[in-house]
């Protein structure tokens, strides 16, 4: 793969993918990882010093408006060859979301950043994404040409759900899941593969303490799995370790 975008990348998994993903040893031409504020991503500034291959752009999820303009700003990073790998990690959940407390903010804000900046996100990326795919026109396909991968989760899975509550988190990864399936059936004739990955219950703030995967497997597990992306997986629901999962 020549070039990946991926969001919220100043903490948890996304800076995990990044400092992995400058570790390899064929790493993408460039890495684009996005964060809510620059100067407040201590960790990401030291990388992309370090490696001249990693851009910085600032992207709130939610703000749709200026997909365009930010659009514009990959365009000029990445130039002719488009854009081979959107990656829509950024996500939020909520606490004390069990029926009785549960409440419509929460279930809103859910809505804007798992399900619906994902969705906006591919659509304002696709004529990048589409030239990535049309300039290896011959390739299978997979990373080589372009994939969106939808960071989703096994708490999004209505047949694996034993547990109930979570609404604003479960409904708006289960609608992501929804998405990720359209959209893997209306990009099919651009040659560009749509997945979802569920990154395994990883220690970050959002996974907790009690997790069992520290983030350098999960995001290890997820790299592979991406330069191993074939026909097969496009409209499918992944774990890390490329099991496949239930919807
Ligand atoms: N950890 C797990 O066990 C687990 C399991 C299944 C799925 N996932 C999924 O994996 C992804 C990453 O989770 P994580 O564990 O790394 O969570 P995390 O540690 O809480 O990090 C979340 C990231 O998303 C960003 N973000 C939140 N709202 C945003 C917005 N409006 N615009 C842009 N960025 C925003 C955060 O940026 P700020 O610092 O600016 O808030 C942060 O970089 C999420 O989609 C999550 O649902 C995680």
């Amino acid at each position: 793969m020549k070039s990946i975008l991926v969001t919220g990348c100043n903490r948890g998994i996304g800076l995990g993918l990044i400092r992995r993903l400058v570790k390899h040893p064929d790493p993408p031409v460039h890495v684009i990882a996005t964060c809510r504020s620059v100067e407040k991503a201590k960790e990401l500034q030291q990388i992309a010093t370090q490696h001249n291959n990693v851009h910085l752009l600032e992207l709130d999820v939610r703000d749709y408006d200026r997909y365009e303009e930010f659009s514009k700003k990959v365009k000029e990073i990445v130039k002719e060859d488009g854009l081979n790998i959107l990656f829509n990690n950024a996500g939020v959940s909520s606490k004390f979301t069990r029926i009785q407390l549960v409440k419509s903010e929460q279930m809103l804000e859910a809505f804007k950043v798992n399900t619906i900046g994902p969705i906006m996100l591919t659509k304002a990326l696709l004529p990048l994404l589409k030239q990535a795919a049309n300039n290896n026109s011959e390739g299978p396909l997979g990373a080589q040409k372009a994939v969106v991968i939808n960071t989703t989760s096994v708490l999004g899975s209505i047949a694996l759900n034993n547990d109930g509550g979570f609404f604003p988190y479960r409904c708006s990864k289960a609608a992501l899941n929804m998405a990720t399936k359209s959209l893997s059936v209306d990009l099919l004739k651009d040659q560009i593969l749509v997945t979802c990955i569920h990154p395994g219950w990883v220690k970050t703030d959002m996974g907790g303490s009690n997790a069992p995967l520290d983030v350098d497997t999960s995001v290890t597990g997820i790299i592979e799995l991406i330069r191993n992306l074939n026909e097969t997986h496009n409209g499918g629901f992944y774990q890390f370790d490329g099991q496949r999962l239930d919807w």
